[in-house]
C-alpha cells in the first residue's frame, strides 16, 4: 500500500512542479518556516525575490510583501496562502488619505514603510524597512523635510536616530508592537535582570527605552546569537522563536505578552497554515495582481530603497 504524503511533501512536491520558491517571514509558524526555501526580514525577502528566476513565488507573509514581490516580478506569479494576511499599518494609511496630506506638504518628500499598499508605495519617492529605515532617511539631504508613512513608533525612532526635526510622522500602529506594554516588559526584566532587551522598531517609545538593541527581526536574531546571556527578552512577534532556538540552542528567549489577547502572535500573519499553503501552489490562489502602471509607478521607489546598501 501506498504511504501518503503529508502536506509538506506535497508542498515540496508541488513546488518542484511550479518551478516555485518558498519565501516565509519570521513570524511564520514554525512548520511553514521548516519548509521555505528562504526565511527573513522584509527587507531579506525583497532582496531574494529581486534576484528570483523561477515561475511561482509562494510568499507565506502578509499581503503587502508578496505585492512588493510581484513590482519587482511582474511577470511572475505571487500567491500568498491566505488573501484576508493584512496588515494595521496597511490599513491605517489609505492612498487617497496619503494624497491629500502630500497636497497640503507639496515641498515634502515621502518615506513610506514597506508596510503600505503598492498605491502608497506609488505616492512615495522611497521606501525603508524596519531595518534600514534610518540609513535611508540619512540618504535624503538634511534640508528635505519629510513625510514618514505610517507607523508613528518606527517614524519617532527614526527622527530620534537622525535627529531630523522637518520629519512629519503618521499617526498608524502595528497591532501586536504598539500594545506591548511597558509594564510588562518591567516586570519581565525583573524576573531575569540579566537577560538583555531586543526590540523591534515599531514598539512604543517606553518599551524601546529599555531596550538594548532595536532592529528588525532579522537584526534581533543576528544581536540575540552574539550575546553571552542565557536569557534574552525579545520584544517582537513570537514567531522569530524557530530561528532563535534553531540558532541559539542554549539560550532560552523570552515574550512579553500584549494585552488584547494575550500573546505575542500577529492575527495577520498566523492565518497562513500548511493547509492553505499547499492549496495556493496547487491552485495558484489567491494569486496577487495589480495594474501594470501602478506596479511601474511603486517599483521606482522600491528600487531606489534596494539600491542603498
Ligand atoms: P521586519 O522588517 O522586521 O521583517 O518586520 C516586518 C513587520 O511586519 C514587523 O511587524
Ligand atoms: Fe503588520 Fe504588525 Fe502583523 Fe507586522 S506584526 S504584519 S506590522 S500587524
Amino acid at each position: 500500500m501506498l504511504a501518503t504524503k503529508t502536506i509538506a511533501e506535497e508542498i515540496l512536491d508541488l513546488k518542484r512542479e511550479r518551478r516555485a520558491i518558498l519565501l516565509a517571514h519570521h513570524y511564520q509558524e514554525a512548520e511553514i518556516q521548516e519548509i521555505a526555501d528562504v526565511i527573513g526580514d522584509s527587507l531579506e525577502l525583497a532582496r531574494k525575490a529581486q534576484s528570483f528566476d523561477g515561475e511561482v513565488i509562494a510568499f507565506a507573509g502578509v499581503w503587502f510583501m508578496a505585492e512588493t514581490a510581484l513590482i519587482l516580478n511582474p511577470e511572475r506569479i505571487v500567491v500568498v496562502p491566505d488573501s484576508e494576511a493584512g496588515c494595521s499599518l496597511v490599513d491605517a494609511c489609505p492612498a487617497e488619505q496619503l494624497r491629500a496630506w502630500k497636497r497640503r506638504h507639496p515641498d515634502h518628500a515621502v518615506v513610506a514603510y514597506i508596510n503600505t499598499s503598492a498605491e502608497v508605495k506609488a505616492e512615495s519617492d522611497i521606501l525603508c524597512t524596519s531595518r534600514n529605515a534610518v540609513a535611508v532617511v540619512n540618504s535624503i539631504p538634511a534640508e528635505q523635510p519629510i513625510l514618514f508613512v505610517p507607523d508613528v513608533n518606527l517614524g519617532n525612532y527614526v527622527k530620534a536616530q537622525t535627529g531630523r526635526e522637518n520629519m512629519k510622522i503618521w499617526q498608524g500602529a502595528c497591532i501586536v508592537h504598539a500594545t506591548f506594554p511597558a509594564r510588562r516588559l518591567t516586570a519581565k526584566k525583573a524576573e531575569f535582570p540579566e537577560a538583555p532587551i531586543a526590540a523591534h522598531p515599531e514598539c512604543p517609545a517606553d518599551v524601546l527605552r529599555m531596550a538594548d538593541f532595536i532592529g528588525s527581526t532579522s537584526a534581533i536574531i543576528e544581536w540575540c546569537g552574539r550575546q553571552d546571556a542565557d536569557d534574552i527578552i525579545v520584544m517582537t512577534e513570537s514567531g522569530v522563536r524557530f530561528t532563535l532556538e534553531k540558532e541559539s540552542p542554549d539560550k532560552r528567549f523570552h515574550f512579553v505578552a500584549n494585552e488584547q489577547c494575550n500573546c505575542s502572535e500577529c492575527p495577520y500573519m498566523k492565518r497562513n497554515t500548511l493547509e492553505k499553503l499547499r492549496d495556493s501552489l496547487r491552485d495558484l490562489a489567491p494569486r496577487v495582481e495589480l495594474p501594470r502602471d501602478l506596479m511601474d509607478r511603486a517599483r521606482i521607489p522600491v528600487e531606489r530603497m534596494l539600491a542603498l546598501r
